[in-house]
C-alpha cells in the first residue's frame, strides 16, 4: 500500500489538537509536502452547499462527487485543489462547512473516494499528512505515525483563539460544545472512526508548546533516516 520509496508522516488526532500547525511546521522542517486531508472532506462539503445538495442525502452527495472534477497541485510544498476549476480557499473554514462536514465524512463512499485520492499524494514526494484515519486506514504501513491529543477544554481554548483571529468573535462555551459533538461523531461513525492507529506514538500536547511537539516529531523521523 505504501510506496516504499516515498516517506509518509501520518499525524492523526481530534479537532483542534494542534495537528494543522504541527503538521505544517514538521513538513517545513523536513522539507516534505504538507497534505491536510480534512480539506478534501471540507471541499466536498463546500461543493454540496454551493450546488444546493443536502449533505444528509448520501445518494445525491455521491452523484455530485462522481460528476465533479477534483484536481490537485502543490504550491510551496502545500497540496491544494480545485473543484470544477474553482479554488474554495478560505470558504473551507466557513461556518456552514464546519457544521456539515461530519455528515459528509461519515458517508462510506465519500471516504473510499477520498482515501484513494489521498494515497495518490505520494506523487508530490515525501509528505506529512494530517487527518483522522491516516495512520489507521490511508497509510497503515507508514513507520511514522503520530496521534496528537489534548484535553477538550484546551482544544476549545485554542479553536476559540483561532476564531477570534479569523472572524473577530467566538463564544468559548459554544466552541467546546461543537468540538464535543464533532468528537462524538468522528469517534462513533461506522466507517474509519477516529482512533489511535496501531503503533502510533501518542503525544498529549495539553501542556506542551507547538515547538516542543514539532521538535519531538522531527527528531523521531530524522533519527529513523527521514
Ligand atoms: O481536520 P478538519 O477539522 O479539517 O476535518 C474536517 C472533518 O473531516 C472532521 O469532521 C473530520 C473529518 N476528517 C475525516 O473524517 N478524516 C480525515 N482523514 C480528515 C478529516
Amino acid at each position: 500500500m505504501l510506496n516504499k520509496d516515498v516517506m509518509v508522516v501520518a499525524i492523526d488526532g481530534p479537532s483542534a489538537s494542534g495537528k494543522s500547525t504541527v503538521s505544517r511546521e514538521v513538513a517545513l522542517k523536513l522539507k516534505f509536502t504538507y497534505v491536510d486531508s480534512g480539506s478534501l472532506y471540507r471541499g466536498m462539503t463546500w461543493k454540496c452547499i454551493r450546488e444546493g445538495v443536502d449533505v444528509k442525502m448520501p445518494e445525491f452527495v455521491i452523484d455530485l462527487m462522481n460528476r465533479m472534477k477534483l484536481e490537485f497541485f502543490a504550491e510551496n510544498r502545500v497540496v491544494r485543489f480545485t473543484i470544477d476549476g474553482e479554488d474554495p480557499g478560505q470558504q473551507l473554514r466557513s461556518e456552514p462547512v464546519r457544521e456539515c462536514v461530519s455528515d459528509i465524512a461519515a458517508i462510506p463512499e465519500v471516504r473510499h473516494f477520498m482515501v484513494n485520492k489521498l494515497r495518490q499524494m505520494v506523487q508530490f514526494g515525501a509528505i506529512v499528512m494530517e487527518g483522522r484515519d491516516i495512520g489507521s486506514v490511508v497509510f497503515p504501513d507508514s513507520p511514522f505515525k503520530f496521534y496528537l491529543d489534548a484535553d477538550p477544554e484546551e482544544r476549545a481554548r485554542r479553536r476559540h483563539a483561532e476564531l477570534i483571529e479569523m472572524e473577530g468573535q467566538g463564544d468559548v462555551e459554544k466552541v467546546l460544545d461543537s468540538l464535543k459533538r464533532r468528537d462524538q461523531k468522528d469517534t462513533t461513525r461506522k466507517t474509519a472512526p477516529l482512533q489511535i492507529p496501531l503503533g502510533a506514538h501518542v503525544i498529549n500536547s495539553t501542556s506542551m508548546s507547538i515547538e516542543e511537539v514539532v521538535s519531538l516529531i522531527v527528531k523521531e523521523v530524522s533519527a529513523a533516516g527521514g
